[in-house]
Order: C-alpha cells, then structure tokens, then sequence
C-alpha cells in the first residue's frame, strides 16, 4: 500500500527550510518527543478550556514572557486566536474597524460575529509592498463611525510593524478595544534588538503564532491580554469555540519548553542577531534583489530583522528566485512576482545564511534594471461594505461576467498576492475601479482568488 503525504514529508527533509515552522527540525531546540508527550486530560495534566493546574502554571509563565496580564494557549494556531478575540469583543450590528490587510481568520470572525465591517487601507510602498497603517486614517474611520473594536496586523507577513501606540491612544480615547494581530512576532521578547510586543504599546488583545517564528510545532499560538477593557470570561469561552477539546500536549509543551529554553540560554539569541546583522549586510549589497529595511516610511513604525524580505527589482520574479534557490537546497516561505519572504529563527543553522547570500548574491549580478511595473490600485483610505459580512455570506449567489458584476453586491472576497488586501471584500458593492484593479492585477500576474473563469460571484 502506498503512503503519499508522509513519503513527501521525508523526500523534502534535506530541503533547507526558510519557511515555518520555527523549529526548523533542529533537535537541539525541539527536543520533544511528541509521542511520549501525547495524552489527554487525564488526573494531573489539567484542561486547557478550564486550566486549574500545569497549564495554568505554564501560562502564568508565558504572561511573564509576553508582558501580557494574561496569556492563553490556543492549538489551533494564530488562527483559533483572531476568531477567538473579535468573537469575544463585538456583538450583531457593532461595528469593527479592521485593516484591510488582516488575515482570513478576521475576515472569517466578522461573518461569525455579525458585525458591520469598516476596513482602512495600509500604505503601500511604491513597489507595491503593504506597509502600516496611519493612525490618522485609523482616528478618521473612528470618528465617522461609532466602533466597539479595532483590528490591525502589526507585525505584518512582511515583517512590519506600526505605531501600535498612537493607533492604542487613538483607539482607546474613541472607547474601543485594539485587538493586534502580532502572529510572526511571537519572538520579539527575546531581544531588544526586535520591536516591541504590541501589548506593551497599549493592545488589549494580541495573538502569537509560536510556530511562525519560534521553535514550536506547527498551530501553537497563545492569545494575550492586558488592561480591564476585555470581558475575560467571555474570552475564555470564545477560545473555547475555537479550540478543540482534544487539545494537542504536544503543542502546549513545545511553547512551554521553548519559552524556558530560550530564556535559560540568553545567548542564543545574541547568535542568532549576530548572523541575522551578517546575513542582513550582506543582502544590503543587491542591486535588483533588495531587503526590504523601511522604518519611519510608510507608517511603518519599526520592523523585524528576523524576517528577509527581498523586493525583485530586477527582470525576475519572486517566484524564479525560489525556483533557484530550491534547485540548490533552500525552500522559500513565500515567493510572489515582486517579492520573496525568507523566515529565520534562532534555530536555524547559521551556515545557510551565507550559501542562501551567495546564491542571492549570484542571481542579483546576472540581473538588469526593469521598469518597475507596479502600477498603483486605486483604493479608498477606508470603506464601509454595503451589506454586513454576514449578510452577504449567507444571501443566495450567482456568477456573472465581470464586466456585468459592475453595480452588484460582492458575495466573496477576491484578493491576489501582491498586496493580499481584497479587491473587493464580500458583502461591498462592486465598482467600475475594482475591475480596473483587476485587470492590473492580471496584467501583472498576480495570483487572483475568487474569479471563476472571468466569473465574479455576487449576491442575487
Ligand atoms: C498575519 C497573519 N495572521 C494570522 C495568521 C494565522 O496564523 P496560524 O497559521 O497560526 O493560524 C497568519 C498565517 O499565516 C498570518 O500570516
């Protein structure tokens, strides 16, 4: 009998993985033996819906780690965090003010939660890159409409972060709740040479995706909170729906383990900043193939070194660079036409750093200038959709021709990598501008979600 899945997952093991998880199968930092450790709630090992004992304590740990009042751990990943927190946060008709760049998962907790969306648009580099968002555009959605929640993305996939601080005083003085999606920064705490947690600059609510960044197996996150602002309890029983009761040991102990390991050995970090400084100098040097490095530009407030972003300026695409560097050993965690993401952690072994600048290095020297053919989309600071999130989930569709979708309501998100936000979200009413943008997008070669053979579906 013939295995597939398992047979892949040994045939890519001597890929060198620039990509999540965290751990990158390096034993020295993940020794866990998931088998041994696997149980359930038996008499000593608590109950992650009602912790009382070891998982309580764990947590009590990594509140300590995240400067958080609370932290809890979620085994459903970052995901099961976001749902849980706008879930807790609004109720039917409260309105939510979410950037538009937030992930599936926010998108997915508006049409559960049945709130009214307002989305505001991040800056956008000139090469098309999402940056942060203005908190002014954050103050002006606010003051237009009467919001119970905030939701932003900072840390961003890219690695950026905004002023979570203006936009927390901003949110706050409007009497709302700032939820940050801080998903790829669960390491920020280790050193402060990476920024800091958005709890610490006033969020209420963040979410950690320890698997994204550090060593922890795949869907460990924990969701933190700080101040009085959240109802606790009903948090806790969001958590609750989101989470399965069969909760992974597995996953709890690996951030437990690789919360105290980290700390008991400080050095590690200072390593692994050292050749993240090396590997970063190096990259610097590119012509065509560049980091990605803004601060102060673009709202973006501060970003992550952990995270090699490159930006193809040359006459190549994000997606022939990984192509390159897999041929050599070296996957990627994600390539687009304009951009390659390359995902360090303090696990990886520091000799790839310089074969994956080498190969880089090699590829940028045979590169030429290319027009940057990153026209701009048109985009609203911020909009309000016609029909709630929910509404439109739940209305009867249809599929029609793009050019005849003008005028009607959008029944499905339609996004493309690059810039990941919607074209048009589900529930907005479809715009001359929008298809505009989807045909830049095409000509672009973007990969476009939700267009079925030129077809838009919509509300009937
Ligand atoms: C910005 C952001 N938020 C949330 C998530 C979801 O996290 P998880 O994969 O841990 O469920 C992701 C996943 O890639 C993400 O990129």
């Amino acid at each position: 009998m013939a295995t597939y899945l398992y047979d892949k997952l040994k045939e890519i093991k001597n890929i060198y993985p620039f990509h999540m998880p965290g751990h990158k199968r390096n034993r020295k930092f993940m020794d866990i033996n998931a088998l041994e450790l696997d149980c359930t709630e038996i008499k000593g090992l608590d109950n992650l819906h009602d912790p009382k004992g070891v998982i309580l304590k764990a947590q009590e740990e990594m509140a300590k780690y995240t400067r958080a009042d609370k932290s809890f751990f979620l085994v459903n990943g970052g995901s099961s965090g976001m749902l849980s927190a706008v879930y807790a946060c609004v109720n039917e008709g409260d309105t939510v003010i979410v950037a538009s760049n937030c992930h599936a998962s926010v998108y997915n907790a508006l049409v559960l939660s049945r709130a009214d969306a307002v989305y505001v648009v991040p800056e956008i580099s000139e090469e098309g890159i999402i940056c942060g968002i203005d908190p002014k555009s954050i103050e002006e959605a606010l003051l237009k409409y009467k919001a119970k929640a905030v939701v932003i993305t900072s840390v961003t996939y890219e690695g950026l972060v905004s002023d979570v601080k203006a936009i927390a005083d901003i949110t706050h003085n409007h009497g709302a709740i700032l939820i940050a999606d801080e998903c790829h920064g669960a390491h920020f705490g280790y050193s402060k040479y990476f920024p800091k947690f958005a709890i610490e600059c006033g969020a209420d609510i963040s979410v950690n995706s320890w698997h994204k960044s550090l060593p922890a197996f795949n869907q460990a996150a924990v969701l933190n909170i700080k101040g009085k602002r959240v109802d606790e309890n009903r948090l806790k029983k969001a958590i609750s729906f989101f989470n399965t009761t069969s909760p992974s040991y597995p996953i709890m102990a690996s951030m437990d383990k690789s919360r105290q390991y980290l700390l008991d050995n400080g050095e590690y970090f200072n390593i692994y900043i050292r050749n993240l400084n090396i590997l970063r100098e190096e990259l610097r040097e590119n012509k065509y193939i560049s980091l990605l490095d803004i601060k102060n530009k673009y709202s973006v407030h501060d970003r992550d070194i952990g995270k090699i972003t490159l930006v193809i300026k040359g006459d190549t695409t994000g997606y022939d660079v990984a192509d390159v560097l897999r041929e050599k050993g070296i996957e990627a965690e994600f390539a687009s036409v304009n951009e390659i993401i390359l995902m360090t952690s303090v696990a990886d072994d520091f000799s790839y750093y310089k074969i994956l600048s080498d190969i880089i290095k090699n590829i940028d020297r045979g590169l030429k200038e290319k027009e940057n053919n990153f026209k701009y989309l048109k985009y609203k600071i911020f909009y309000k959709p016609f029909l709630t999130p929910y509404k439109a989930f739940y209305s009867e569709k249809e599929y029609v021709c793009k050019n005849n979708a003008i005028g009607r309501i959008c029944g499905e998100n339609i996004t493309a990598y690059p810039p990941d936000i919607p074209i048009v979200s589900l529930g907005e009413k479809i715009e001359d501008y929008h298809i505009e943008n989807i045909e830049t997008l095409k000509n672009y070669g973007a990969d476009i979600m939700g267009i079925y053979d030129d077809k838009l579906c919509v509300v009937k």
